[in-house]
């Protein structure tokens, strides 16, 4: 039983459940059920457009847990900062962080109150660590380093892992998100890394736009980018493991995958 059925199906205050929102079409494709009727008919339009939807979701999700396990392990990251961190569902970054680290802290950040509802399940950290939640938003990233519940978890002085997979096509360019990525990585202390991941027409260009006029018809943004692009995210950073390359081809490949059977790109990058 999710915190969802406890609440009767009733809408948390503060959401709007007659427009699509990206976290809860994101847990229709993983099989989650904190979704409403408009989120669930965008998830399915998106299917129509891109037939491979919930397997590419699951990839992204996955290359999210290769990634904190691979800064727990090589990169020696013992605290994160997860900033759209989507509703729970298996593998979330704190088990993932905590099962090779006890003494791991994870922040997370998300703007849809819907997350709180899984307090729970958020906050049942390991007692050697520390989670917490800040209902925040990507376009204020000041306001997400200044809050007190940043201080409380975060110690500026240590390397932080800051975990931005699959929310940086939510910003239209105007909106400039590499700015706001920029305020975030500028207040990293060096040793520190991102992780993040982008959705791609390269891969396969006409799905992909049918995709992005299924949002635009939903009023959700949707920006997928070419790799340059994405590259730019990563500026002043040193990529570790392959680079920037498709989610399915991070770390380690099962003999036969196709990376390209994903439509997102996925890097893991050190701040010198
Ligand atoms: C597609 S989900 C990705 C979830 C998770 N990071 C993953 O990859 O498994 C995108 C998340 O970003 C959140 N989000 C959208 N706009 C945001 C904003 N402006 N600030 C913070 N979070 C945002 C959504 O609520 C959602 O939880």
């Amino acid at each position: 039983m999710t915190d969802w059925d406890v609440l009767g199906g009733r809408a948390p205050v503060g959401i709007d459940t007659t427009v699509a929102h990206s976290a809860r079409v994101y847990d229709y494709w993983l099989g989650g059920r904190d979704n409403f009727p408009a989120d669930r008919e965008l998830a399915e339009r998106i299917i129509t457009a891109v037939p491979d939807m919930r397997a590419m979701a699951r990839a992204n999700r996955d290359f999210l847990g290769r990634a904190v396990t691979h800064l727990v392990t090589e990169g020696g990251i013992r605290q994160f900062v997860d900033i759209g961190t989507g509703i729970p569902t298996a593998g979330n970054t704190f088990e993932v962080a905590q099962e090779l680290a006890p003494e791991c802290r994870v922040l997370y950040v998300d703007n849809d109150p819907i997350v709180l509802t899984h307090a729970r399940a958020i906050f049942s950290s390991h007692p050697a660590g520390r989670t917490d939640y800040v209902l925040g938003d990507l376009r204020r990233p000041s306001e997400i380093l200044t809050h007190p519940v940043f201080e409380r978890i975060i110690d500026r002085d240590r390397p932080i892992g800051l975990l931005l997979v699959a929310v940086l096509m939510l910003f239209e360019d105007a909106e400039d998100p590499w700015a706001m990525v920029r305020t975030l990585v500028d207040a990293l202390p060096s040793g520190s890394y991102l992780a993040l991941t982008h959705p791609s027409g390269d891969f396969a260009p006409a799905e992909v736009a049918l995709a992005v006029r299924a949002a635009e018809q939903a009023r959700v943004t949707l920006v997928p980018r070419p790799r340059a692009q994405v590259a730019r995210f990563l500026d002043g950073l040193e990529p570790v493991g392959p680079g920037l390359v498709p989610v399915l081809g991070w770390g380690e490949v099962a003999p036969g995958t196709d990376v390209n059977a994903a439509y997102y790109y996925g890097a893991v990058a050190r701040k010198p």
